[in-house]
């Protein structure tokens, strides 16, 4: 086994959750948020389909805090992997930044950019089972970069590739059908997902996860049959025993 670079301890290969792709039963279409606004963290987890967040400098820098500071405070909320974006650009500080940011708490899956350093820092990091999210990934030859690093996740952004009028789409499929051939443990998170139609999308393509902000998450209920529905359910009810159901 080789030896890492960051400790001199002895690598294992990456702690990636072990992935069966011939969907096996058990298998789901993990939800995260994209977000790191506490309020709507709060009100996703309070629904019991959270399973998990993203965050990015840009999220981090909005809500006004210091990223650890931030970070820490969605951990309470949100019991599963949050990502957490080191802010170097340098490989040796972006190891530096990630050894720092799991220490915030036990879920922290270290975020590193999918440039030269980045993947040079997830193949460090990876070798200390440090679990890493490489992010901004625009193409297949990147994706299999990072499955080559031990990333334990790989985030390609479908809306942004679909603003410049490509199907982002398509490139969560290629992942897909690239990492199936080779077995690798990396899994595939849609991220930049603008729409409920893009989540579905994601989940038919077979992505193990998919972020999206909290408003997409919140449209995904919608239904106008629903909400007919419920509105005959209960006035039928409502005329027969001339009250509203109440539970219990
Ligand atoms: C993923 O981890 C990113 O934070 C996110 O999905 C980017 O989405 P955007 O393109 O809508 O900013």
């Amino acid at each position: 086994m080789p030896e890492s670079g960051v400790t001199g301890a002895v690598a294992e290969p990456a702690s990636g959750a072990l992935l069966n792709w011939g969907l096996s039963e058990g298998s789901t279409l993990k939800i995260f948020l994209d977000t790191a606004n506490l309020d709507e963290l709060k009100k996703g987890a309070s629904w019991g389909i959270v399973d998990g967040v993203t965050t990015n400098p840009t999220l981090i820098a909005k809500e006004g805090k210091p990223l650890a500071e931030q970070v820490r405070m969605i951990c309470d909320i949100v019991d599963g992997d949050i990502s957490a974006e080191v802010v170097s650009t340098e490989a040796p500080k972006m190891i530096k930044e990630g050894l720092e940011l799991i220490k915030i708490h036990k879920n922290i899956v270290v975020k590193c950019p999918l440039t030269r350093d980045g993947i040079q820092a997830t193949k460090a990091l990876s070798g200390e089972r440090i679990r890493v999210n490489v992010t901004l990934c625009f193409s297949p030859g990147q994706a299999l970069l990072a499955a080559k690093a031990g990333a334990y996740i790989i985030s390609p952004f479908v809306g942004r590739l679909d603003d410049i009028g490509w199907t982002g789409m398509d490139l969560v499929r290629q992942i897909i059908t690239i990492y199936k051939n080779y077995g690798y443990q990396t899994q595939v998170l849609a991220a930049s997902l603008r729409s409920p139609l893009h989540v579905v999308d994601a989940a038919l393509a077979g992505s193990h996860i998919g972020t999206m902000p909290f408003k997409v998450l919140d449209m995904l209920f919608n239904h106008p049959l629903t909400d007919k529905g419920l509105d005959q359910f209960l006035k039928d009810y409502a005329k027969v025993f001339h009250e509203t159901p109440v539970a219990g």
